[in-house]
């Protein structure tokens, strides 16, 4: 079972909406998969669920991430066991959880202390890493999706470091560039920091510990961002930077013969449109577009798009499955 993070510092190009609709399509494609919602945000646990299953999570005991985490948040004990939303026959959703946000501080403390070897903050830092093992298990799943907030603060580092692979969704413009210089020496110094823990690691710790792989295996460009007021040579401008700065910054190695233009880029996983209206209309119904159905509003030019959406969804899923060496055909 691989696990991969879909992660860009940049907020709001579409990583919560490409993660919803990947998933959907690794499932509808026969695979079973586990989505972990460790955005405090919990977008994606919106998408997949009404607005009244939602709520039935907060009552009793909460059944979200943070949920499982309060015994070691509270240090009364280690991660219960989480809770796991069947959506579906084939997908498996740890739902999110705004208090998420109050173990932010919790994670920054302990990465320190791992140094020390202190058992304690192992067992905290390795936490999501642990739920998402323990449901991909029980669900047998066959990958695990992680969605992430825009940030490069301790739940992301925590997040990442449970994840083998990397994919960084996008957009054509200054700030996603700026994004991947960030992000990838980032990336780099938080493996080399993991693994200098990993030496530390005391004996007798009785669980199990991420590898921190976090090997960043593309980019996918997000077209929904284009305004339609802004010239298209602009736009062409920082498409054409995209495979140079992911080989230099994400990659960290100067490519002098990196593509000229993402469509020829081997680092490139994908491109999506602008799926326009029918984004909110699937998100509103809790469904995937390629889902969408005259009852749900999708006629006329719509259904064009429903239909485009499964082949390019479709194509991607098979595209990111082939990096991380798993078998997906259409
Ligand atoms: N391909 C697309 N076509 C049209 N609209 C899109 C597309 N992808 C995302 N959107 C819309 O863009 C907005 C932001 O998307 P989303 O929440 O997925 O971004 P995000 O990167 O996860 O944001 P954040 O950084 O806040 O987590 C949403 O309103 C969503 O419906
Ligand atoms: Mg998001």
């Amino acid at each position: 079972m691989k696990t991969v993070a879909f992660f860009n510092n940049k907020g709001g190009v579409g990583k919560t909406s490409l993660v919803y609709h990947l998933a959907w399509m690794f499932a509808d494609l026969g695979k079973r998969v586990i989505v972990a919602d460790l955005d405090p945000q919990s977008n994606l646990t919106s998408a997949f669920l009404s607005e009244e299953a939602y709520e039935l999570l907060f009552s009793g005991s909460v059944r979200t991430v943070h949920g499982a985490l309060v015994p070691l948040i509270n240090g009364t004990g280690d991660i219960s066991e989480p809770y796991i939303d069947a959506i579906g026959d084939r997908i498996g959703l740890l739902p999110g959880d705004l208090s998420l946000s109050r173990f932010e501080d919790k994670l920054s403390r302990e990465w320190p202390s791992c140094v020390d070897g202190d058992p304690r903050s192992f067992r905290v830092i390795s936490s999501f890493f642990r739920l998402i093992k323990n449901a991909a298990d029980r669900f047998q799943a066959d990958v695990a999706f992680i969605d992430i907030g825009p940030n490069l603060g301790a739940i992301n580092r925590s997040a990442l470091l449970s994840s083998d692979y990397v994919v960084i969704p996008l957009a054509p413009d200054l700030y996603s560039l700026q994004g991947m210089k960030n992000l990838g020496p980032t990336l780099r110094d938080w493996r080399g920091q993991w693994n200098d823990r990993l030496a530390r690691k005391p004996t007798g710790l009785d669980i199990s510990l991420p590898r921190g792989g976090m090997e960043p295996i593309g980019y996918i460009l997000m077209r929904h961002s284009i305004r339609l007021d802004r010239p298209v040579k602009s736009f062409d401008r920082w498409m054409t930077k995209m495979p140079a700065a992911y080989s230099d910054f994400v990659l960290g190695v100067e490519d002098e013969t990196s593509a000229e233009h993402p469509s020829r880029d081997r680092y490139c996983l994908g491109m999506l449109k602008d799926y326009r209206s029918l984004m909110p209309m699937a998100l509103e119904a809790n469904k995937p577009i390629f889902h969408l159905t005259a009852a749900d509003g999708a006629i006329g030019a719509h259904y064009a798009y429903v239909k485009d959406a499964r082949d390019d969804f479709g194509k991607l899923a098979c595209r990111i499955a082939n990096q991380i060496g798993m078998d997906l055909s259409p």
